[in-house]
């Protein structure tokens, strides 16, 4: 996520990819994907996360398999190991896994029970 600066509201795709909303196939993985890019071409330490079971950031960096956030989340994993190596200088990025569909389905479950 890249946060607005001071004075700028944030609401555009370009300050922001949250604001493209969750409709399939409008290009917010590509957005994300090129404004991590960009953020590590500009010298920043990047991680980019995939949020998304869909898992396409994954897909699109070529990222080598292992644990990802869904592992994360269900307590499988430390965070550390879910880190990877792009092969670009200063982009890290953490791909979704095939068990995040699974993790949210479990957290959901787990919010239901306590809340
Ligand atoms: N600016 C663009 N011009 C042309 N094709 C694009 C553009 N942005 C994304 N695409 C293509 O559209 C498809 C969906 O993009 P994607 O980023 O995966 O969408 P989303 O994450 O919103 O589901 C992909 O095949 C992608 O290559
Ligand atoms: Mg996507």
């Amino acid at each position: 996520m890249i946060r607005p600066r001071p004075g700028e509201d944030g609401g555009g795709a370009a300050e922001d990819s949250r604001g493209l909303g969750p409709q399939g196939g409008v290009g917010k993985t590509t957005t994300a994907v090129n404004l991590a890019a960009a953020s590590a071409r500009a010298g920043r330490k990047t991680l980019l996360v995939d949020v998304d079971p869909q898992g396409s950031v994954g897909t699109s960096l070529g990222l080598p398999d292992g644990p990802g956030l869904g592992a994360w989340l269900l307590g499988d994993a430390d965070f550390e190991d879910t880190v990877r190596a792009t092969g670009r200088e200063n982009l890290d990025a953490v791909a979704a896994g095939t068990d995040l569909l699974g993790a949210e389905d479990a957290l959901r479950e787990k919010g239901r029970r306590s809340g």
